[in-house]
């Protein structure tokens, strides 16, 4: 068991206590993120784009998952490790079966899925099969070519309320966690209150229970030149890496990231 389990987040929350969490790919940027006090490293399928080069998530294989998986979990030092299904790879319940325990054999402690209420029957099947699930909501970049680019979800008050009864309905299946990205603050905020896991935000504004980056773009990387809205470049005023990962972990901790200037309105 790793130092920070699901029991540990959910106490985090209770007090009011945030989470930090970081995207690692890696044996080496795994043991300095957890050096660095990170609670939960996320092998994320933006490996695709920061580590790839790809201009989206949807080629990255299950294979490319359970790689990066198996390379954070031996630089892993106590933290939770959450792993993406990558596109089209929990299309169906025994696709999702199988590729679940590929990457749960591999290192990680809990399963990230992109998409909405429909997630309800796989999260319930999977954590009866002893899968803990963080569902991601919002901005789903594996379905951007379904929603027309990188763009903010849940403006619209209809929008709005699809999102606060989905995430209600996955927590009701038995979601371990949520994951907001590009969501207004506000909204996120009503979302964090109205369940009981922990929610943690992505252009989400301060108000979910922990944050998530990308490790290149809070290191001040990229690829394409343009820089998020919701990143903050943590290297600044730094002279290490090691002690840009500690500004992040302190700045999320103390809540003095995200401000107000990363976030969205309605
Ligand atoms: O793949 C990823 O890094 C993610 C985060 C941006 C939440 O899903
Ligand atoms: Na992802």
């Amino acid at each position: 068991m790793p130092d920070v389990t699901l029991t540990t987040l959910q106490e985090l929350k209770l007090k009011g206590e945030k989470i930090a969490m970081l995207t690692a790919y890696d044996a080496t940027f795994a043991q300095a993120a957890c050096q660095a006090g990170v609670d939960v490293l996320l092998v994320g399928d933006s490996l695709g784009m920061v580590l790839q080069g790809h201009d989206s998530t949807l080629p990255v294989t299950m294979a490319d998952m359970a790689y990066h998986t198996a390379a954070v979990k031996r630089g892993n030092r106590g933290a939770l490790i959450i792993s993406d299904l990558p596109f089209m790879a929990y299309a169906n319940l025994e696709q999702t079966f199988a590729n679940c325990a590929a990457l749960m054999q591999a290192g990680a402690h809990m399963v990230k899925l992109e998409g909405a209420a429909w997630l309800a029957e796989p999260i319930r099947q999977l954590a009866e099969r002893g899968v803990p699930v963080c569902a991601h909501l919002g901005l789903t970049p594996q379905a951007v070519n379904i929603l027309g680019g990188y763009k903010v979800q849940g403006r619209q008050e209809a929008q709005a309320r699809q999102l606060r009864a989905d995430a209600m309905a996955l927590e009701q299946a038995g979601a371990a966690m949520l994951l907001l990205e590009c969501v207004p603050s506000e909204l996120a905020a009503e979302i964090t209150q109205s369940v009981k896991i922990p929610v943690i935000g992505i252009g989400a504004g301060s108000a979910t229970d922990g944050q998530v980056l990308v490790l290149h773009d809070m290191l001040g990387l990229s690829l394409t030149g343009r820089t998020p809205k919701f990143v903050k470049n943590f290297m600044e005023g730094q002279t290490s890496i090691q002690a840009a990962l500690a500004a992040y972990v302190n700045a999320v901790k103390n809540v003095s990231f995200p401000a107000t200037e990363h976030g969205f309105s309605a």
